[in-house]
């Protein structure tokens, strides 16, 4: 390239290493998104959280008794091992959730280290219903810990949503009954975020379960990438952006003037996608609820209307439509996490919980197929030609 100025593509190289898959389809110009499928309105509204993991784990919708079977073996692998719990205590109460997340699943692994080889069927199965099962108990422990209360023992009495819910915002001392407004919100969020195809944390999962890594080393190493504020971490990012124009009192106006200066390198946080450039279907959906879900829970938030000005003026701003960068999932889900009673460092963690099918689905098409090949990403050498070190020619 140096020499020439060419580049592997004008030589008609193809990227062939595109990752196959038939789990989900994206067009990111039609702005679908669709599970083995059947298109994320359609599940998004009529599915519940399990139902939507068998279909992207298992290819197909599962029949009644396959899903009754699996909610139900789910909800006795809830329990934690006493020790892990007290791995809770080891870390600083001020530790980020999704930092306790990565290190208690990394944790969990040793637990089941005789059962745990990513060929064996029975231990694939049967890892799949354990991290479905307890990293939404790790998540609300992380989420106790930061705020300094008890941890709460799973109740298997409840859904899998309202078990998450009760464990989050139960105490001992009282009696805890779910808000039915915030199960459907939380159950049709979590479906939002099943899977994605071939983002940056499904990626991690993949390339680490290529190399025969198990399901928890994987799925931890997911959890790192997701953490990032370019990725899920954008959730917890746009919440502190409309927190921060508040509280400056900096007109809308002025803070997307910053933006489109690259001032601090400021960026509107929730807009923007590799793939999309149109509207992100799952933003749509999230800002439909987000109304909803305030309204029902009698709820008003500045922070919401702020939202909806700064994507007012973005769509009409001829920066933002040069570029193609509309609402993601993240621009609107963090007003309904926080109307919820979630802090805003739980926000990617509750992405985390929704990816976790995706993630298990997408790591066994590719880390335990015994064809599969290690994951090896291509590059395109830019560096140095051949030189000699000084004195040996
Ligand atoms: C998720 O991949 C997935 O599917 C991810 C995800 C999933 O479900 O797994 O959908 C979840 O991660 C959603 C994205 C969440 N991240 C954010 O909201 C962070 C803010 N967005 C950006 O940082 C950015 O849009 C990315 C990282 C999401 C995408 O970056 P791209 O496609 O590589 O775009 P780019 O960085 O090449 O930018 C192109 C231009 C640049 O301007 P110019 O250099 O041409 O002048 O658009 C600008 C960028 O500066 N730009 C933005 C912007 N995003 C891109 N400018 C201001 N604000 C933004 N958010």
């Amino acid at each position: 390239t140096r020499q020439t100025g060419l580049t592997a593509l004008d030589y008609g190289f193809v990227n062939t290493a595109a990752t196959r898959s038939a789990i989900t389809f994206i067009d990111g110009d039609q702005g679908i998104l669709r599970y083995r499928g059947y298109p994320i309105e359609q599940l998004a509204k009529n599915s519940t959280y399990l139902e939507v993991a068998w279909l992207l784990i298992y290819g197909e919708l599962p029949t009644a008794d396959q899903l009754a079977d699996f909610d139900e073996r789910i909800r006795h692998h809830t329990l934690l091992h006493e020790d892990l719990k007290r791995f809770f205590s080891a870390l600083p109460h001020t530790a980020h959730p999704m930092s306790v997340l990565s290190s208690a699943v990394s944790a969990l692994s040793t637990y089941y280290e005789n059962e745990s080889d990513p060929h064996n069927p029975e231990h694939i199965e049967l890892n799949t219903v354990r991290m479905l099962a307890k990293l939404p108990v790790i998540a609300a422990y992380a989420h106790k810990k930061s705020i300094g209360q008890a941890f709460l023992y799973p109740d298997n009495s409840l859904s899998f949503v309202d078990n998450f819910l009760k464990l989050n915002f139960g105490v001992m001392s009282e009696p805890y009954e779910v808000n039915p407004v915030m199960s459907r919100a939380l159950e049709r969020l979590l479906i939002l975020h099943e899977d994605h195809e071939q983002n940056a944390s499904t990626s991690t999962v993949r390339l680490v379960g290529s190399t025969g890594a198990n399901q928890f080393s994987s799925i931890s190493a997911g959890i790192n990438a997701l953490y990032g504020p370019l990725h899920g971490g954008a959730n917890e990012a746009v919440l502190e952006m409309l927190g921060r124009i508040r509280e400056s009192g900096e007109s809308v106006q002025r803070f997307v003037e910053r933006v489109k200066n690259k001032e601090d390198g400021v960026k509107l946080m929730g807009f923007g996608h590799r793939v999309y450039k149109n509207y992100d279907p799952r933003a749509k959906l999230v800002k439909e609820s987000a109304d909803e879900v305030l309204a029902e829970l009698g709820i008003s938030d500045p922070l919401l209307d702020l939202a909806k000005e700064l994507e007012e003026i973005a769509l009409n701003d001829d920066y933002f439509r040069e570029r193609r960068l509309y609402p993601n999932v993240d621009f609107y889900t963090g007003v309904i996490y926080k109307a919820m009673g979630f802090p805003t460092r739980m926000f990617t963690v509750l992405f985390a919980i929704g990816r976790l099918p995706g993630w298990l689905a997408q790591w066994r098409e590719a880390g335990t197929d015994t064809h599969t090949k290690i994951g090896r990403p291509q590059q395109l050498y830019t560096g140095a030609v051949r030189r000699d070190y000084p004195g040996t020619v």
